[in-house]
């Protein structure tokens, strides 16, 4: 039954593609898992298929962690050829995210697969990548100064995308569109280049790009690489198509002499070729575009019906730009554009807070690591991963627990407030801009444009309603699925109703 499942979740329409490839890894996968685990890891779960593994890792991801734990603690499973030991408990997750052999990258990039890369048909020289240049590069371009730089621009693309809404008539929109859109512009303008980012029509056809990029990433894709299923092919196609844009202007700019000034041009400016700047662009708007523009439009629908925290937060947007800009003749969304980049950062800590609870509702799936340790070293006694195996763990485990957030499934930001503090009440308590040796390094970014986008979606709109495509009012509040490998966009679509304030 739950087999099934998963061969339906695989693809009914190449079931033959589908059944060939299973038959040659079963064989694989069968060798594979015929050989004994290390002593010290934790053992293989019931129900671990050959190949597959367990069918639950890929039809209900929380709830098949959840289960298997309470079940049996720590366990193995796998996935492919691979093995992946799923921990959980406090000292597990301490562990995980601060032992210096278990890599992260390299843990996402077997595990997670819902990135764009550059196809290697079209780069060889990829393999090359060199992971330290991507964190150097995005360390440089997300600093202080080049925020006070970007703010007016910032600003000036949120005003203008918000401004189309100010013009449609029909007064409703879905945020998970529009939000998301100007996140991706947003994105765009501060890792990626001015080119897009100024061009409305190109920003769409490359924001459709990497959701289909996004979208044919599946099981199949993680279970098989090397396959070439339809939607290896279709991710293939459409990478292809975002290199031949970006490699489009990058030639172009070189041709003509032409500067910029944006971080194409530093990347540029710094020497590195068209195959490093594709690399490096393609993962920085990856990493910056999915949380980012999804617990941005999460927020808004939150607030939509929530009077209190909308209130709240309104009251906060409109002493800033008071404060800021005491003409009272002028609306409080042109006043709030002369708030220096200190106030965007610092005068807006109900934003923060509601943002904080989102993304603990939406940071959903789990952490992979891989243990890139050839030889044994001391570590705390426990769960051991074995050389080359990887490591899961699922966010829920501490972000769902209701010992440590009340009410867990609840959106609701007052649990950070000194009083509850519940976030504090455990080390490694909160994990949504992770922790330990991986800390999210957009995180000054991305708070600014949260802060950015829902200052001014106040300060432009009055909103109190959540409805469906046809207007219908809707009441209860569309869960987040809690069973998705990342964040995602609600299934049924939300819009929010809104009047343009006077
Ligand atoms: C609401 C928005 C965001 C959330 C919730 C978020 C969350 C996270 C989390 C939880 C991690 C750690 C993952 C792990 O340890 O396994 C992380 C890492 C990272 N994030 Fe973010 N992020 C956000 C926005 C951004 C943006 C806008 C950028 C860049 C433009 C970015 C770039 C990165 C990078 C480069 C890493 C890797 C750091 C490392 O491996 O050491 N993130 N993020
Ligand atoms: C680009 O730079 C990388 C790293 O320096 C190098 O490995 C690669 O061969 C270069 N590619 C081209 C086309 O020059
Ligand atoms: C990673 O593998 C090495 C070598 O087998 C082992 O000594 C080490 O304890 C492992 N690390 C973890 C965190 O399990
Ligand atoms: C997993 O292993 C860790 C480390 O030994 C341990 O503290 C934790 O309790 C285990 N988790 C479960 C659910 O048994």
């Amino acid at each position: 039954m739950a087999l099934a499942e998963v061969f339906q979740g695989l693809g009914t329409s190449q079931t033959l593609l589908t059944v060939v490839s299973l038959a040659l890894g079963v064989l694989a996968a069968y060798l594979y898992l015929g050989r004994s685990l290390p002593e010290g890891t934790p053992p293989l779960i019931k129900g671990d298929w050959p190949l597959i593994g367990p069918t639950g890792f890929w039809t209900r991801r929380w709830d098949f962690f959840r289960e298997a734990a309470k079940a049996s603690g720590n366990f193995s499973f796998h996935v492919g050829n691979r093995i992946v030991v799923a921990v959980s408990g406090d000292e597990a997750r301490r562990a995980f995210v601060e032992s210096r052999h278990l890599d992260a990258s390299a843990g996402y990039a077997a595990l997670f697969a819902g990135a764009p890369t550059v196809p290697k048909a079209v780069d060889t020289d990829q393999e090359d990548y060199n992971e330290q240049h991507f964190f150097r590069r995005i360390t440089a371009m997300l600093k202080k100064e080049n925020f006070v730089k970007g703010l007016d621009a910032l600003i000036s693309d949120t005003r203008t995308r918000l401004q189309d809404l100010v013009n449609d008539p029909k007064g409703m929109t879905d945020p998970f569109e529009s939000i998301y859109g100007i996140v991706y512009q947003l994105t765009m303008r501060t890792v990626a280049c001015n080119e897009i980012a100024n061009d409305r029509v190109l920003l769409d056809q490359t924001l459709d790009m990497f959701e289909k990029i996004e979208a044919a990433s599946s099981a199949k894709l993680i279970i098989l690489p090397w396959f070439p299923f339809p939607g290896k092919l279709r991710r293939l196609w459409y990478g292809g198509k975002l290199y031949m844009i970006f490699k489009k202007i990058i030639d172009d700019r070189a041709k003509t002499g032409r500067k910029e000034d944006d971080p194409l041009q530093f990347l540029i400016d710094k020497g590195d070729n068209v195959s490093e700047i594709l690399t490096f662009i393609l993962g920085a708007l990856y990493a910056g575009q999915l949380n980012s523009g999804v617990n941005a439009a999460w927020v808004i629908v939150y607030l939509a019906n929530d009077p209190y925290w909308r209130g709240k937060v309104w009251e906060e947007v409109k002493a800033m730009a008071e404060r800021y800009d005491s003409d009272t003749s002028k609306s409080i969304a042109e006043r709030l554009a002369s708030a220096p980049l200190e106030a965007w950062e610092t005068e807006l800590p109900t934003i923060d807070l509601c943002l904080r609870d989102s993304i603990r509702l939406n940071l959903v799936g789990s952490m992979f690591r891989q243990n890139q340790s050839k030889s044994p070293v001391k570590v705390s006694e426990g769960a051991e991963i074995p050389s080359g195996a990887f490591a899961a763990y699922p966010i829920g485990d501490v972000h769902l627990n209701p010992e440590i957030y009340a009410n867990p499934e609840k959106w609701d930001p007052s649990r950070y407030l000194p009083d509850r503090a519940e976030d504090q009440k455990i080390k490694f308590g909160y994990l949504g801009w992770g922790a330990g040796r991986h800390f999210c390094l957009g995180m000054r970014f991305a708070k600014l444009e949260q802060n950015i986008i829902l200052a001014f979606f106040l300060a432009y709109f009055d909103f109190d309603k959540l409805v469906d495509e046809n207007g219908k009012q809707i009441t209860e509040q569309p869960p987040s699925d809690l069973n998705s490998y990342s964040a995602v966009k609600p299934k049924q679509k939300i819009y929010v109703k809104y009047s343009v304030r006077g």
